[in-house]
C-alpha cells in the first residue's frame, strides 16, 4: 500500500464517519453564546475574542501550514504529516474531493479546544481542473476581464473540491527567460502584471470571500523573485531600491489595492535580506505603507533556507528573523511550531508580535466564513467541474492568447488539398498543459492534431507524423515525416516544450529548442513545402535558427485543456488572431536580459553587439492581425496640465482590413529628462476591443497626472516631475506639459 493511502486511512481512522454535514457552529462545546462564535458580531471583535482565550501554544500552532495528501511538486519533497494536529493553522491540500478535508476539517473543530478551522490551501495556478492556458499566455490576451474570469472558475471549482485559498496569482515582473517561472506570471511589465494580478485576485476573491464559490487570493512571491541572477531559480537578487519601487514592487501594489487576502514571501534574497525575513519590505512597505492587513505566508521552507542563506544561525534564530519581519505563516520549515515558544520566553520575539500574526490568519478565516461553513458541502463531480461555461471560457482565452509572430501570406491556410501535421507537440496532451497544471487531466486536453481534424478534414487530406520526440537525438522518425511533407501542399509543424520544461526549477543556460527539433524542421525545410510553425511552450524561446525557415509562427503558448480549437481557427482564418506579447522575445540568449522598458544608454549609436544584433526578434506588444488597423492622431483634453490634474486622451483606431479583429491599444508615456532616469517608455493604459472591418474606434485614456505620468522615487513616494511629457500610442506621439 502507498505511503499517500496509509496516510489517508490513517486519518479517516483518526475521526469518526462524519454524518451529514454540519453546517452548525456546535463543536467542542461551544456555542454561539461565545462571542467569536456569533457570525452577527463584527469580525474584528470576533478575532479580539477568540485571540484572548487562546494559549500560546494554539497561537504557534495557527501559525504553521502542513500538508495534507500526497505532494505533487517534486520540487518539494513532500513529508506527508500522519498526525496533523487538530490545532494547525493551515494544510496544503493535495486531494480533489471534499470528504478528506471534510474528516480532517471536523477533527479540528471536535478535537480542539476552540474548535478552531484549518485552512486549506492549494496551488489553483491556472485552473484546478478546467486548465486554461498558462498565466504568460493569459497576460498576452490584454483581456483582464477574461482573465477575471478564469480565476472566478478556478476558484469555483477549488472552493468546491475543499479548497479556500490558492497560492496565486503570481504576479513577479521577469525580464530573463531563462528563469522558468516566467510561464507563471504575466510578463516582463510592470504595469501589466499589476493589472493582471488585480483582475485575478477579483476574480478569485469575487464580491465577497465568505461566498460559498470564491478563495482567498495569494499574492507572490513578494518581491523580486523574478530578478533572480541569470535565470537561476531560488538565488540572489540585485535590487536597488529605486528598481524595487519602480518595477517589482508596483504588481503587489496594485493586488493589494486589489483586495488580496494573502501574500506570499519570496526564497529570493533582496539584496542581503532575503524576502522572508525582509523587513523593509514586509512590514514597513507592505503593513505601514500600503496598510494590508492580510497575512504573510512563506515560500515552502523559505524560512529553515534562511539557514542556508548564511542569514541565520540555525532554525529558531530564522523563525526569529522571520516573524519579527513581518511574516506570519510557516510553510513547512516548522520553525515556528518547533521554536517559537523559547523564543516567546527568551524575549527573543514578542507577544505583540505574535499576537498580530495570529490576528491576520484569524481575520482571513472569518472573511472566509469557516467559522460559520467549516466544510465543503458535498457535491458531485459532474456539477463541480469542467462545465460547458468553463470550456467555452477556456476556449476563448485560448485563441486571445496565440500570437501570430510572423506570417508571409501563408496564413490563413485556404485551398490547401493535402496538409502534413508533424512534431511532438501535435498530438501531445499533458505538453499543452503547462506547469502547475493542479488536477488537469491529460485526458481532458484537445490536442491540436484534432483540431485540425475538425477544422480541416472535410476539405483537405491530412497526414500526420511525429518527426521526433521533444528532446533526445532519435532522428528515425524523419523519414517519415519527410514524405508526409513532400506529398503535402502545407507542412504543420508544431514543436515546443514539455509542461515540466518551465515553472518551479526549470531554468535554462539556453532558451533554444533541442537540437533535435531544430534538425526536424532544417530536414522538413529541404524539401520547399511552407512551413507553418506552431510553438508550444512556457517561456520566450531563441528562435533565430527557425525563424527564417518558417514561413508563419504563430505562438500558441501551453493553451491547458481546450486550446485545439482556437489554434485550428487561425490557422483557417476562422479566427483573427488578437494576441500580443507581454513578454520579449530575444534574438538569441546572450542578449538577456533584453525587455522594453529599458534605460536609455548615453551614446544612442554605439554600444552594440559587435557579433550579432541588439535587437530582440520579437518585442513587447509584437503580434500580427489578419486585418490592418490604422491610427489617427492622439487628442488631448488639455497640453498643458498641473500635476494634480488629470487629463483625457483619446485616439481613433480604423480597421482598414476586410476581417473583424480585436486591436488591443497601448498608452505608453516617455519623459525626455527626469531627476531620477526613466525607461525609454512605460505602459500606463491598455485596452482591447472589437473593431469590425472598416469601421472606426475610438480609444480613450483617463489620465490622472500624478499616478500615471509620475513614478515612485526609492523611498516609494510618488514623484511628478514639471515639464514635457511625450504620450506614444503606435506611431502617434503626443507632447504635454505639466505645470506646478
Ligand atoms: C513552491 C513555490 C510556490 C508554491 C509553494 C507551494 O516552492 O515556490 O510558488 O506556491 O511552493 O507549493
Amino acid at each position: 500500500m502507498n505511503r499517500y493511502r496509509k496516510t489517508v486511512y490513517l486519518l479517516l481512522a483518526l475521526v469518526a464517519p462524519v454524518p451529514a454535514i454540519a453546517q452548525s457552529n456546535a463543536s467542542c462545546g461551544v456555542t454561539t453564546e461565545v462571542l467569536y462564535r456569533n457570525p452577527n458580531v463584527p469580525i474584528e471583535a470576533r478575532v479580539e475574542d477568540l485571540l484572548r482565550r487562546m494559549t500560546t501554544e494554539e497561537k504557534i500552532m495557527q501559525l504553521n501550514q502542513y500538508t495534507l495528501g500526497m505532494n505533487n511538486n517534486k520540487n518539494n519533497v513532500g513529508v506527508e504529516v500522519t498526525d496533523i494536529p487538530a490545532t494547525v493553522g493551515s494544510l496544503i491540500f493535495f486531494g480533489t474531493e471534499p470528504d478528506l478535508r471534510n474528516r480532517m476539517q471536523q477533527h479540528a473543530m471536535e478535537h480542539s479546544r476552540l474548535g478552531i478551522p484549518i485552512l486549506f490551501g492549494h496551488d489553483v495556478i491556472h485552473g484546478f481542473r478546467t486548465i486554461f492556458p498558462i498565466p504568460l499566455a493569459q497576460a498576452c490576451t490584454w483581456n483582464t476581464e477574461a482573465v477575471r474570469r478564469s480565476c472566478a472558475v478556478a476558484a469555483q471549482e477549488a472552493r468546491m473540491s475543499g479548497v479556500d485559498w490558492t497560492f496565486s496569482p503570481m504576479v513577479d515582473v521577469a525580464h530573463d527567460p531563462r528563469w522558468g517561472r516566467v510561464a507563471e506570471g504575466y510578463g516582463e511589465d510592470p504595469f501589466a502584471n499589476g493589472a493582471f494580478g488585480a483582475a485575478a485576485v477579483r476574480g478569485y476573491q469575487g464580491a465577497s470571500l465568505d461566498d460559498s464559490l470564491t478563495v482567498a487570493a495569494c499574492l507572490k512571491h513578494y518581491v523580486g523573485y523574478g530578478a533572480s541572477e541569470a535565470g537561476r531559480d531560488y538565488v540572489y537578487t540585485e535590487i536597488s531600491r529605486q528598481t524595487l519601487w519602480d518595477t517589482y514592487l508596483q504588481p503587489f501594489k496594485r493586488g493589494v489595492q486589489a483586495g488580496a487576502a494573502t501574500v506570499m514571501s519570496s526564497f529570493n534574497d533582496i539584496s542581503g535580506t532575503p524576502g522572508s525575513a525582509n523587513r523593509y519590505t514586509l512590514t514597513d512597505v507592505l503593513r505601514e505603507k500600503w496598510g494590508f492587513e492580510g497575512f504573510v505566508v512563506s515560500d515552502w521552507g523559505a524560512v529553515g533556507q534562511l539557514i542556508t542563506q548564511r542569514h541565520a544561525k540555525d532554525l529558531k534564530h530564522a523563525g526569529e528573523l522571520a516573524i519579527n519581519a513581518g511574516m506570519d505563516m510557516d510553510m513547512m520549515s516548522h520553525a515556528f511550531d518547533a521554536h517559537l515558544a523559547a523564543s516567546l520566553e527568551e524575549g527573543k520575539v514578542d507577544t505583540l508580535t505574535l499576537n498580530n500574526a495570529v490576528r491576520r490568519v484569524l481575520r482571513v478565516k472569518f472573511q472566509l466564513g469557516l467559522f460559520e461553513h467549516p466544510y465543503t458541502p458535498e457535491n458531485s463531480t459532474d456539477s463541480r467541474f469542467l462545465r460547458k461555461e468553463s470550456l467555452a471560457l477556456a476556449d476563448t482565452v485560448a485563441q486571445e492568447s496565440m500570437v501570430l509572430l510572423k506570417n508571409n501570406g501563408a496564413l490563413p491556410l485556404k485551398g490547401k488539398k493535402k496538409m502534413a501535421v508533424i512534431g511532438p507537440l501535435a498530438k501531445a496532451d499533458h505538453g499543452l498543459l503547462g506547469c502547475w497544471w493542479g488536477h488537469g487531466n491529460d485526458d481532458d486536453v484537445d490536442v491540436f492534431y484534432d483540431g485540425i481534424m475538425r477544422e480541416f478534414g472535410s476539405q483537405c487530406q491530412l497526414r500526420y507524423a511525429k518527426g521526433c520526440d521533444y528532446d533526445g537525438d532519435d532522428a528515425t522518425g524523419f523519414a517519415e515525416a519527410v514524405k508526409a511533407a513532400r506529398w503535402a501542399d502545407v507542412v504543420v509543424l508544431f514543436l515546443g516544450e514539455k509542461s515540466r520544461w518551465s515553472g518551479e526549477n526549470t531554468s535554462r543556460a539556453s532558451i533554444a529548442l533541442p537540437e533535435i527539433q531544430h534538425r526536424l524542421m532544417e530536414t522538413l525545410a529541404q524539401t520547399g513545402k511552407p512551413i507553418v510553425l506552431v510553438l508550444s511552450n512556457g517561456r520566450p524561446l531563441e528562435l533565430n535558427r527557425m525563424e527564417p525557415l518558417a514561413s508563419a509562427i504563430v505562438e500558441a503558448w501551453q493553451p491547458g485543456i481546450n486550446g485545439a480549437n482556437a489554434l485550428a481557427g487561425i490557422l483557417s482564418g476562422r479566427i483573427n488572431p488578437s494576441g500580443r506579447l507581454a513578454i520579449t522575445f530575444p534574438y538569441s540568449t546572450g542578449q538577456i536580459p533584453i525587455y522594453y522598458n529599458r534605460r536609455q544608454s548615453g551614446r544612442t549609436h554605439q554600444g552594440f553587439y559587435n557579433d550579432m544584433t541588439s535587437n530582440p526578434l520579437y518585442s513587447f506588444g509584437d503580434g500580427l492581425s489578419y486585418t490592418t488597423y490604422t491610427y489617427g492622431d492622439i487628442t488631448a483634453s488639455a497640453t498643458q496640465v498641473d500635476k494634480n490634474g488629470r487629463l483625457h486622451l483619446e485616439v481613433p483606431v480604423t480597421n482598414t482590413g476586410d476581417m473583424d479583429g480585436q486591436e488591443t491599444v497601448f498608452w505608453f508615456v516617455s519623459d525626455p529628462y527626469s531627476t531620477i532616469t526613466r525607461p525609454v517608455k512605460e505602459l500606463k493604459h491598455f485596452e482591447k476591443r472589437m473593431i469590425k472591418a472598416g469601421e472606426t474606434e475610438t480609444f480613450a485614456f483617463d489620465v490622472d497626472v500624478a499616478q500615471d505620468l509620475g513614478y515612485p522615487d526609492g523611498n516609494g513616494n510618488q514623484v511628478v516631475e514639471v515639464g514635457e511629457m511625450t504620450i506614444l500610442v503606435k506611431d502617434k506621439k503626443l507632447t504635454i506639459n505639466i505645470t506646478d
